[in-house]
């Protein structure tokens, strides 16, 4: 079975949790508490080992930088609000732009995260339909007590 550069995921997701704009995700929450930065934090290792475990060979660099880079909202999340469901890709993606180069794929991981709920913003690649998932994991798990993974 194919197995994925794990020193290289690590090695850009690493590099992404020491920028200082990115650590500002530490400032917020969501999921009970959890910060946004552990948050992206989960989904990126959890998207990581989606893919080691179904044998998929996956771009490392757009994996790490789409997976942390998906909930980059920048302000906490409120509770039933609806609104930030739909919209908090499209404003985590103008973050991220104004921050950092982003390829086509690391626009589509973070534009789509929350599809099948944002209709129109489909998954087009394997790493986006793995943050795709590994976001709705994380946030269940998150949603019951759990804080960090990796
Ligand atoms: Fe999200
Ligand atoms: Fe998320």
């Amino acid at each position: 079975m194919y197995q994925n550069n794990a020193q290289k995921f690590y090695r850009v997701l690493d590099g992404l949790e020491r920028d200082p704009q990115v650590c500002r995700m530490k400032q917020f929450t969501q999921h009970k508490g959890n910060p946004t930065f552990w948050h992206c934090h989960n989904v990126a290792v959890a998207s990581f080992r989606l893919a080691q475990k179904l044998g998929w060979r996956i771009d490392e660099v757009a994996l790490a930088r789409g997976a942390m880079l998906h909930d980059f909202h920048l302000y906490t999340r409120e509770k039933k609000n609806m609104r930030h469901l739909f919209e908090h890709p499209r404003l985590a993606l103008r973050n991220a732009e104004q921050t950092f180069t982003l390829s086509g794929k690391e626009k589509n991981i973070i534009a789509s995260h929350m599809w099948p709920l944002t209709v129109f913003a489909v998954p087009r690649s394997k790493e986006a339909v793995l943050v795709t998932l590994a976001d709705k994991y994380c946030a269940f798990r998150e949603m019951r007590g759990h804080r960090r993974v990796g």
